[in-house]
C-alpha cells in the first residue's frame, strides 16, 4: 500500500505500473493545462477575459458539441469530487433547463460555469465569514439562473478570472451578478468569491439540511 502515490492533481496511482503512469500523466496534464476541446465553426463566443474566450453551451447548439464542451465539467468534477454538480450537455432535465459557459485558453477548457434554472431561494446575509439564512420563508417569485458550479483551473486562480468570468456571463444574460442564485453548500473558495462579489448577501438554494446554519 506504501507504493500508492497521491499527486497534487488528486489522482492516486502506482508509479511504476505503465498503464497507471500513462493514465496519470494524461490526467495531470489536463489538471495543469485544462481539458482539450475541439473547435467548431459555429461556436458561440460571448466574451473574452485576458485573451481567453468564453464559449456558450446551450440547448440550441448540437448535442455532440455540447458533449465536447461538457468534458470540462468532468474535469472540474474530478477536481472537487465532494461537490457533485453534473453537466453532460444533454437535455435530461428539460423542466429546469441547464447550460454552461467555458473559459478557453488556446485549445483547452480552463474554467466552467454551470447554470440551471430554479425557482425556490432563501435570502442569506454574511455573518463574519459564514452565511446566515435570514428569517424569511423561501422566495419563489421567478425562475432564476443558479450557479451550480464555478471552477477555474488551479494555475489561474486568484487572478480575478472567477470574478470576471461570472460578471461576463451575467452581462451576456442581461443580469447583475447578484441576480444569480447559488447552489449550496459552498466550498471555501466559492464562499470567498461570492462574498467578494455580493457583499450584501445572496440568494441560496439547495439542500439546507446539509448546511451548518445559524438562524439569524
Ligand atoms: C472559486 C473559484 C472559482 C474562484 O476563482 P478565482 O479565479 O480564484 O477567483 P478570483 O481571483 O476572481 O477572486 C475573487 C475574489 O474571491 C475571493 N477569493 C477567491 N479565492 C480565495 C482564496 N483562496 N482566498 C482568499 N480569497 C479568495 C477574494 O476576495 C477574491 O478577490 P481578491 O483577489 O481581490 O482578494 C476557484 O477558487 C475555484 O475554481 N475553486 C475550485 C472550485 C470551487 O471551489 N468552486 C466553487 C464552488 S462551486
Ligand atoms: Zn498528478
Amino acid at each position: 500500500m506504501d507504493d500508492i502515490m497521491k499527486c497534487e492533481c488528486g489522482l492516486m496511482y502506482v508509479p511504476w505500473v505503465k498503464d497507471n503512469e500513462a493514465y496519470h500523466s494524461e490526467h495531470h496534464d489536463k489538471w495543469v493545462n485544462g481539458q482539450p476541446i475541439l473547435s467548431v465553426s459555429y461556436e458561440r463566443i460571448i466574451g473574452t477575459i485576458g485573451g481567453k474566450d468564453i464559449l456558450e453551451s446551450s440547448k440550441d447548439l448540437p448535442l455532440p458539441y455540447r458533449a465536447e464542451l461538457a468534458k470540462v465539467a468532468l474535469l472540474a468534477q474530478r477536481d472537487m469530487s465532494d461537490y457533485p454538480a453534473g453537466y453532460d450537455g444533454s437535455d435530461e432535465d428539460p423542466e429546469f433547463d441547464s447550460r454552461a459557459y467555458i473559459l478557453r485558453e488556446r485549445d483547452r477548457g480552463v474554467g466552467i460555469i454551470i447554470l440551471r434554472r430554479r425557482d425556490t431561494f432563501w435570502p442569506f446575509t454574511w455573518n463574519n465569514n459564514r452565511e446566515n439564512i435570514v428569517p424569511h420563508n423561501a422566495v419563489s417569485d421567478i425562475k432564476r439562473w443558479v450557479v451550480e458550479r464555478i471552477w477555474i483551473v488551479s494555475k489561474l486562480r486568484r487572478q480575478n478570472y472567477g470574478k470576471h468570468f461570472i460578471a461576463c456571463v451575467a452581462k451576456y444574460l442581461e443580469l447583475n451578478v447578484c441576480d444569480f442564485g447559488w447552489e449550496l453548500p459552498f466550498t471555501d473558495n466559492g464562499r470567498l468569491l461570492v462574498k467578494s462579489i455580493c457583499p450584501e448577501g445572496f440568494l441560496g438554494t439547495g439542500d439546507l439540511a446539509l448546511l451548518d446554519l445559524e438562524q439569524k
